[in-house]
């Protein structure tokens, strides 16, 4: 048996004792096609916004580049997934917490390695990952923007999943060419979601999403769902002056108003979703990085 088959089989072997089982997490994906489209603001304020809803939520920085997450969060953690990869820390020992009631863990490097570990660690990252399904209700994953199998891994493995565009062409195109990537990998991915952000206003939003919609529809016979849109706001700019995510420093916004509105839709869809958790995302996800 070649080496990768060996990996794959293991992955699937670890014990999966939490499959299907309403105690997992909820975890979603934030990805986009272009960058700078808005994914690490989006996805702090919506974590910050549901755990005002009494939900306990954890952000996952998968983004390969730059920590735009520890910037906005104003924290450093020390120890990331490669410390854990590497079997030097536990999971609980990555788990930061923030001043603003909700969780968070680092990539760091470890996201790179993920296709380069033998059958102990692999076998050790993902056990490690049950302890998440039980201390967060909510998971949050922000990956990096492109096409790269560092994002449409990311993807795949998910149950949910948002997409982030603008509604500048090159940003929806990029937004299309990532879920027509997937598509063309033969991959199934599940709820796929789509968030306009950077809008004028409900008009250009509803326009662009029609124009995605369509052509992920007519050509490759993807359904997606129109999560909702958020207008471009200044509040965002002064924000990051008063280093203090939007959602706190200016609630009444347009900003803010629309990530409540995204975030009170998604809960209003708790009762339909079946989350398979965390655990079994890492699976997956360790799963296509090796195949
Ligand atoms: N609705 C908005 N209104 C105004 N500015 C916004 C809005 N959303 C995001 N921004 C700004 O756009 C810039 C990019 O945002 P952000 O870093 O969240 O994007 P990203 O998609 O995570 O980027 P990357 O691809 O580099 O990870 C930031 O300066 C942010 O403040
Ligand atoms: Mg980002």
């Amino acid at each position: 048996m070649d080496q990768a088959k060996e990996l794959r089989n293991l992955i699937n072997n670890v014990q999966n004792t939490n499959l299907k089982n309403t105690l997992n997490s909820r975890v979603i994906t934030i990805s986009s096609g272009k960058g700078g489209v808005g994914k690490s603001s989006f996805s702090v304020n919506l974590a910050i916004y549901l755990a005002s809803l009494k939900k306990r939520v954890l952000i996952i920085d998968a983004d390969f580049g730059l920590a735009n997450i520890e910037v906005l969060l104003g924290i450093r953690p020390k120890y990331n997934f490669y410390h854990m990869l590497k079997g030097e820390k536990n999971i609980s020992e990555i788990v930061v917490d923030t001043n603003y009631g909700i969780k968070f863990i680092s990539g760091g490097n470890g996201l790179k390695e993920l296709s380069n570990v033998n059958s102990t660690e692999i076998k050790y990252f993902i056990e490690q990952f049950e302890y998440l399904d039980k201390i967060a209700d909510i998971i949050i994953v922000d990956t990096g923007a492109g096409i790269s199998p560092n994002v449409t891994n990311f993807l795949m493995a998910s149950d949910e999943n948002i997409i982030v565009t603008t509604p500048e062409p090159t940003s929806f195109t990029d937004a299309y060419t990532l879920i027509k990537i997937i598509k063309e990998q033969n991959r199934a991915i599940d709820k796929l979601n789509i968030v306009i952000n950077k809008a004028d206003d409900k008009y250009e939003a509803d326009r662009i999403f029609t124009k995605i919609s369509h052509v992920c529809n007519k050509f490759l016979g993807i359904n997606i769902k129109n999560l909702g849109y958020i207008p471009s706001d200044i509040a965002l700019i002064k924000a990051i002056k008063q280093q203090k995510p939007a959602i706190l420093s200016f609630p009444n916004s347009d900003f803010a108003m629309a990530i409540k509105s995204i975030g009170n839709r998604l809960i209003n869809e708790e009762q339909v979703i079946d989350n398979s958790g965390i655990k079994n995302f890492m699976q997956k996800l360790m799963s296509v990085f090796n195949k």
